[in-house]
Order: structure tokens, then sequence, then C-alpha cells
């Protein structure tokens, strides 16, 4: 008949849905304890293991031992070329986009190694969403913006209803409501950041990954995207690099401060994390004098 599958398309399908159970956000919560007040309870969502990053032969960072909790927000700060870029893109595996670039170590997401071989990177794009510095909207309507992802992943229910939620968890749904046919490069810049958000967060991710979300933004902007990430770590978790010093002090739950370091021929340069801890213990109290000095700014 017609509409039967036959049996490699059955595999197939079998495989799709496996995979897409993996990296539910609802499967992966009952796979965890719930967060709790206790600061040795709160989940962690990302375990890190000795990562380190190269581009082809050049090690870009090394050594990164750090766990990122769930329903937090935690910043990634440090000098210019010291590897956050690189380290938040080893947590949705886009550095496999990256012709000759390598991650040595272990991620651990929800209790699996991401890097395992029975792992579909493009599964794990969809759970964990990237927003960049630099807003990127489609040269399409701010509707067909956000429907894309849920088209593609064929999600259910109704189009209308998924654009409108996600446009309202974007904080952007009063201002454009009456203008979703309309281009999306007729937003100001703030408005396609928020539109860029909006479009990650529509296909349900689990983590939000943001490379220097608001550093193209003005102040006005920026607080909305500030306000709008404490909102949505009641139900996310953010990593986010910035180096705006105060946007970290005021959003994240932790920080790491990333370094770069010369090898002993003082021709190699390696970033590596000085140390990582709770935002205020970091911007107030911090253990290494290297942190003192960049977050005071002395240093960077
Ligand atoms: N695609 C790439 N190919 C080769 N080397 C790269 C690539 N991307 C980054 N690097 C190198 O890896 C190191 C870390 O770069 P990365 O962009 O991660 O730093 P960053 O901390 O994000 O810097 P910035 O604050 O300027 O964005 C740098 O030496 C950089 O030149
Ligand atoms: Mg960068």
């Amino acid at each position: 008949m017609a509409d039967e599958l036959t049996t490699e398309e059955t595999h197939d399908r079998e495989r799709e849905e496996a995979a897409a159970r993996r990296f539910h956000p609802s499967a992966a919560r009952e796979a965890v304890a719930p967060a709790a007040p206790d600061e040795h309870a709160v989940a962690s969502i990302f375990d890190c293991r000795k990562v380190a990053v190269f581009y082809s032969e050049k090690r870009a960072i090394r050594d990164v031992d750090i766990d990122l909790r769930q329903n937090e927000i935690s910043a990634l700060i440090g000098p210019s070329g010291c590897g956050k870029s690189t380290f938040l893109r080893c947590l949705n595996r886009m550095n496999d986009l990256i012709p000759g670039a390598r991650v040595d170590g272990e991620i651990v997401y929800h209790g699996e190694n991401l890097y395992a071989s029975n792992i579909d990177p493009v599964q794990v794009r969809k759970r964990i969403g990237m927003v960049f510095q630099k807003p990127n909207p489609f040269p399409k309507s701010i509707y067909d913006n956000i429907a894309f992802g849920p088209r593609v992943m064929g999600m259910k229910g109704s189009m209308d209803e998924i654009v409108e939620g996600a446009l309202r968890r974007g904080a952007l749904w009063d201002e454009v409501k009456d203008r979703l046919k309309t281009n999306a490069f007729g937003m100001s810049g703030g408005q396609q950041q928020r539109l860029c958000i909006a479009r990650a967060l529509a296909t349900e991710p689990d983590v939000l990954l943001m490379d220097e979300p608001c550093s193209a933004l003005d102040p006005i902007s920026t607080g909305r995207i500030e306000d709008l990430m404490l909102e949505l770590k009641t139900k996310i978790s953010i990593v986010i690099v910035t180096h705006n010093m105060q946007q970290a002090a005021r959003v994240s739950d932790r920080t790491a401060f990333f370094t770069v370091e010369l090898d002993e021929t003082g021709k190699n340069r390696t970033g590596a994390v000085v140390e990582y801890d709770r935002t205020d213990k970091i911007f107030t109290n911090p253990s290494d004098s290297r942190t003192q000095d960049y977050v005071s700014g002395k240093f960077g």
C-alpha cells in the first residue's frame, strides 16, 4: 500500500525518533534531579573534562574542566583570542563544521557523551541553539524566520501558535504582531537580535548559547535582551560569551574567566580557564590575581 513504510524507512524513522527523544528537553529533565536551592544539588547540564580544541596542528584551548549548571546563566569572559567562542562552539558541536577543527577530552550533556559516535550533531544543534554577535535573520518574513526550524523539524500543532509562542518568549510579539508577513530586514538591530533569539527558541531548545549577543546593540536593546535572558533561565540553561563585565555581573550565576597562555618557546598561545566560580565571587573576591586584574580593568 502507498502509505506503508519500507523496512528501511521504518528504521530511518525509528532512528530519527530515538535521536529526538535522546535530546528532548522533557526527557532530559526527567533524567536528572530537579534543580534545588542547595548549591551542590543544582544539576549540571554540561560536564566538561579536559576539553582541548585544535585547529589543524594549533591548540586553541586546553584542559577546560568546568561543569555548567541547569537553569543558570553561565558567562565566559576573557581577553580576545583566549578561546571563548571556540569553547562555546564545542557545546553544540559547531566546531564539527570547521575544517581541521578537532575536539579532545569529554563533554557530557545530560549524562551522555556529546561526541559519542551514536550522537547525531544535527539533533544536538536542535536541542542546543545558538545566537551570534551579529543578528543574522533570513531574508524572509518575520513569520517565516520563526517557522523555518519548526517546519524543517516537522513540529506538530498550529504553526500560527508556534510562531506566536516563540515571539512572545523572545519578548517581540507586541512589537511585530501586526507585521508578521513583512521582511525581517525591516526591523531594528535590537529587534532582529530578539528575532534570532525567538527563532532559536521556536524549536524548544534545552540550552541557548549566546556569543556576544549584545555587542552590536544600544543600551536599551541590551537591557531588553538581559531581561529576556533572566526570564528564559527559568525554563532553559544559557551560556553567554561577553566582553561586557557589567553584563556578566548583572545576568550570570557563574562565570568562567579564560586567559591566553604562552608556552615555554614563547610562540604558541593557548587559551585556558583561570578560574570558574559563582559570579559574585569572581567579581568581588576572586582566588587568582589574574582574575582580579581582568575584572578590575587592569588587564585585557
Ligand atoms: N576557524 C578557525 N580556524 C583557525 N583558528 C581559529 C579559528 N577560530 C578561532 N581560531 C583561533 O583560536 C584562538 C581562539 O579564538 P576564539 O575566536 O575562540 O577566541 P575568543 O576568545 O572568542 O576571541 P574574541 O573575544 O576576539 O571573540 C585564536 O587564536 C584564533 O585565532
Ligand atoms: Mg569570540
